[in-house]
């Protein structure tokens, strides 16, 4: 069997046009959802993902505002910003850019965020809030898979519904979520780790896996069962056979191996990576009709 391709760079084309859509019908109604994204310092990956964000953020129809602050900025300085930022009414969304730099506690900075604002879902109240299934925004990595895993089981005429699901990460932003998301979903969830016994055979039961490891092509075809959907959250760069040169992005997921076994699969890139602004731009929207008493529209 060779796998269906996940294509997550045209569901989150999709995705964007439907926000605009529901943006549109805001505006005529007196809203224009505001997302504030700050950057302190100038990493190079992150000075293009915020640049990516503020375009289409804009491309939607909403307000964007963008804060750079230099890479020497105090503690105390980001949490001013914050603050102005929780207190604005045309901002929404907040969305510090990790990492930070390390004369700057994140975890401080994070929970300083007003919960309602934190569109990144990292804030302890929204993670408590999805773990005990109260209206949360969610970390946009696992619920763009989600949103995918959910698409694929429609087309198939199905649910999440008692399928097996093996999570293999547990970090805070992607793994443990994404547990939660799948468990809300009526799955059978277990999360897996590098301690887990027997990893390829636990991961082998699943009907759904999503491998967010941060280790290159360490799913390969061994850890799928046949038929399986594979979700891969990784993002690795090898090293470049040329001095100097920029190595190949690969997933976690060995992909060449694993669509011989799979179902369906999700590329590296475009997979999962394409889908975190579209649902960031998702979560600005609820954000926004929440603040404003508003029903949340589903796109
Ligand atoms: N850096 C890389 N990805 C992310 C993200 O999703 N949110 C934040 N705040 N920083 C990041």
């Amino acid at each position: 069997m060779t796998a269906e391709i996940i294509d997550g760079k045209a569901f989150a084309a999709g995705l964007r046009a439907r926000i605009a859509e529901q943006v549109a019908r805001l505006a005529g109604d007196g809203l224009v959802p505001g997302l504030a994204v700050v950057l302190v310092g100038e990493d190079p990956a992150s000075q293009v993902y915020v640049r990516n964000k503020a375009r289409q953020t804009r491309e939607v129809g909403m307000h964007s505002v963008e804060h750079r602050l230099d890479a020497a900025t105090g503690q105390a300085e980001l949490l001013a910003l914050v603050a102005a930022l929780n207190a604005d009414p045309a901002i929404h969304g907040i969305l510090v850019q990790l990492p930070l730099p390390p004369q700057i506690d994140a975890a401080a900075v994070i929970e300083a965020i007003d919960p309602g604002k934190d569109v990144d879902g990292f804030h302890v109240i929204n993670a408590g809030r999805l773990a005990t299934g109260q209206p949360a925004l969610v970390p946009c990595t696992p619920l763009g898979c989600l949103m995918l895993l959910q698409d694929r089981a429609k087309a198939q005429g199905g649910d999440l519904s008692g399928r097996r699901a093996v999570v293999l990460g547990r970090s805070n932003i992607v793994g443990k979520p994404m547990a939660q998301l799948l468990l809300g979903a009526n799955a059978t969830v277990t999360i897996a780790h590098s301690r887990t016994q027997d990893l390829p055979a636990v991961c082998r039961e699943a009907d759904v896996l999503v491998a967010a490891v941060g280790r290159a092509q360490m799913v390969t075809a061994d850890y799928v069962k046949p038929g399986a959907t594979v979700i891969d959250v990784g993002i690795n760069r090898l090293e470049s056979s040329e001095p100097g040169g920029k190595g190949r992005l690969v997933g976690d997921v060995d992909f060449a191996a694993v669509r011989e076994v799979a179902g369906a699969i999700t590329p590296v890139p475009g997979g999962v990576g394409p889908m975190t602004i579209a649902v960031l731009l998702a979560n600005t929207l609820t954000a926004a009709c929440r603040a404003s008493g508003r029903a949340v529209p589903t796109v």
